[in-house]
């Protein structure tokens, strides 16, 4: 979705909005600019291009503030005039704005009334024409402030103004970091995009305001100047760069053994936080996960995993299906999973099972999210800022956070406790192993890469898996891809089956080996082209198959999350073969932040 950015130092702002608007990139967008302050005005450039088109055809000028933008489009079409910035008339006032305007014709209309000419569609646009307004009567600063508590619905925004050294911001449900440097301050939609320049953060919190100048920020909390708070965030866990990977997608997934260790190394925090929110519900008897994409397939896993370790009935909801028909029953927890945490739907269904008297927890990669601020617990995941589009090692690390829950359950013996922390600890030695056998994976991403469709196929605990691999496939590499649970095949998808369409069996060796082969069979006598994701040595399925990728042994409980790592390969090498761009798929945003 739309990223913001802003700059007011010493340094050339244009040089530094460029920048970071290539690494705000990742959200998805379709059109992009920037607004600078100039001593004659205030100059704005934008059109429906790459960051980097734009870049080129702007003509560097001498100033040391200003604001940008990529826009995703949601209020009117993806146009060079509904790029932002947008202006007030006479470009007295520019702002860049993410999320969407409630009622905002009224205020347009009135607008229009006093003499205000519109020059886009957008529901952003209102706003430096109101600021515009109210500076008829009072300063630029208090002329922002009451703009921002004029608008309705979510919105980040950041504005500048003509004659005034200062940088503007403020926000409503969502995102928005100010990055302090020294005589210098950033503005953006996440703090890995401004990684580079610092590690000093403000995190807005909902209807802050913020005056921010070279030397001074003013903070404004519900109107009331407040000290800021200064996080301190470790470089590492918000680093943003490709250090030689050709796509960050394929960065992402290498980090994957890291982030199984440093979910081992959390193991401790996680069973303190869990004992403690047993107490709270008197015992967790049932829990109930929230959750939209590939964190709603992760959170599949916990309907397999609970239930048959800890004997917990779990139930998995999308979030942008959740009914909150039913008021929260006793020892009900519910798991809310997002790595944005930005997630409009899963924030709504979140917000709905607390108002119904749940209790939430919150499974997300960042910290200071809305989702974290709506829980009562929070689990973050530490697999650091992801770029691609396509999310891998955050799925990863909420699958091994919803594994580590279960660990950490007081229910757990010592024993078996102990046994699948060995079990766990190999994982990351297994999945470089994956890494260092890619090569089968490559020659099947090149046959893949000819077919218009495949099937992904799985049962049990690996079923999420198979649903997760199609997800990717289809994301990044265009390829239409389904997954099923094997059993359901005969029941209805057994009519696609034949030559054109190859079926991606994830075979598991637990108990539900058997019948998984039988599936194989009938697909085979179906003339459909078999790839088996398997362990080594398994005769039964390399004379079944026409490709097998293999993984190396692990428990069957464990096996998901090998295979997570083979189809996430998968999609990777077929997007590449297919020359797709990776890490930006067309039409796909990062952070869904409209329900
Ligand atoms: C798929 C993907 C999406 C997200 C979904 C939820 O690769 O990235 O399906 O998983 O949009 O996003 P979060 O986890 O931020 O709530």
């Amino acid at each position: 979705m739309c990223g913001i950015t802003g700059y007011i130092g010493y340094k050339n702002a244009d040089k530094v909005l460029f920048d970071c608007l290539k690494r705000l990139e990742y959200r998805g967008y379709d059109s992009c600019g920037i607004a600078l302050v100039q001593s004659d005005g205030i100059k704005v450039i934008k059109d429906t291009c790459r960051v980097k088109e734009l870049e080129a055809k702007h003509k560097k000028v001498n100033s040391k503030i200003g604001i940008g933008h990529t826009r995703w489009a949601t209020c009117g079409e993806p146009t060079a005039a509904n790029a932002h910035p947008h202006s007030s008339c006479g470009d007295k006032v520019a702002v860049v704005h993410n999320g969407t305007l409630d009622q905002f014709i009224p205020l347009k209309e009135d607008l229009i009334s006093k003499g205000h000419v519109f020059k886009s569609e957008t529901d952003t646009e209102i706003i430096p024409h109101l600021i515009e307004e109210n500076m008829k009567t009072m300063s630029a600063d208090d002329a922002v402030k009451k703009a921002l508590g004029t608008i309705q619905g979510a919105f980040a925004v950041a504005a500048i103004v003509q004659n005034e050294n200062k940088l503007y911001v403020g926000k409503v449900g969502c995102p928005l970091v100010i990055g302090v440097g020294d005589s210098e301050c950033y503005v953006a939609s996440d703090s890995s995009a401004l990684s580079k320049y610092t590690n000093r953060f403000i995190y807005l919190k909902d209807h802050d305001t913020a005056v921010l100048t070279p030397d001074s920020i003013k903070l404004f909390r519900n109107g009331k100047e407040t000290e800021p708070e200064i996080e301190l965030l470790d470089k590492n866990l918000n680093d943003a760069e490709l250090h030689g990977y050709p796509h960050f997608m394929l960065k992402e997934i290498h980090e994957e053994p890291r982030v199984i260790t440093t979910t081992i190394d959390d193991i401790d925090d996680l069973t303190t936080l869990l004992a403690m929110v047993d107490k709270d519900l008197g015992g967790i008897r049932m829990i109930k996960t929230l959750a939209c994409g590939s964190s709603y397939y992760a959170s599949l896993m916990m309907r397999y995993l609970a239930p048959q370790i800890l004997g917990i009935p779990t139930f998995a909801e999308l979030g942008s299906e959740y009914c909150s028909l039913t008021k929260g029953q006793k020892g009900t927890l519910a798991i809310a999973i997002s790595q944005s945490g930005e997630t409009a739907d899963t924030i709504k269904a979140a917000k709905a099972a607390k108002a119904n008297g749940y209790k939430l927890m919150a499974i997300t990669n960042v910290k200071n999210s809305q989702l974290a601020r709506a829980a009562d617990y929070v689990w973050t995941t530490k697999a650091g800022p992801e770029v691609s589009v396509a999310a891998t090692k955050t799925v990863l690390s909420q699958i091994a956070a919803l594994y580590s829950l279960i660990l950490a359950h007081p229910s757990l013996s010592k024993l078996n406790k102990e046994d699948a922390m060995d079990t766990f600890r190999k994982l990351p030695d297994q999945i470089n192993k994956i890494f260092e056998n890619v090569d089968s994976i490559i020659s099947v991403a090149s046959y893949l890469a000819d077919f218009k469709d495949a099937i992904y196929i799985a049962r049990g605990l690996n079923y999420p898996i198979a649903l997760e691999g199609a997800l990717k496939l289809k994301e990044i590499s265009y390829i239409h891809g389904e997954g099923y649970a094997a059993g359901e095949l005969k029941h209805g998808p057994f009519a696609l089956l034949g030559k054109e369409v190859p079926v991606i069996a994830i075979v598991s060796h637990d108990e539900n080996y058997d019948s998984l082969v039988t599936n194989l069979r009938e697909v085979k006598t179906r003339q459909a082209p078999l790839i088996a994701i398997s362990e080594e040595n398994d005769l039964t399925i390399s004379n079944l198959a026409d490709y097998v990728i293999t993984v190396p042994h692990t428990k069957p409980i464990l096996s998901p999350i090998l295979n997570l790592v083979v189809v996430q390969l998968l999609a990777y090498y077929t997007a590449v073969k297919k020359g797709n761009p990776v890490d930006f798929p067309r039409n796909l945003a990062k952070t869904v932040t409209v329900e």
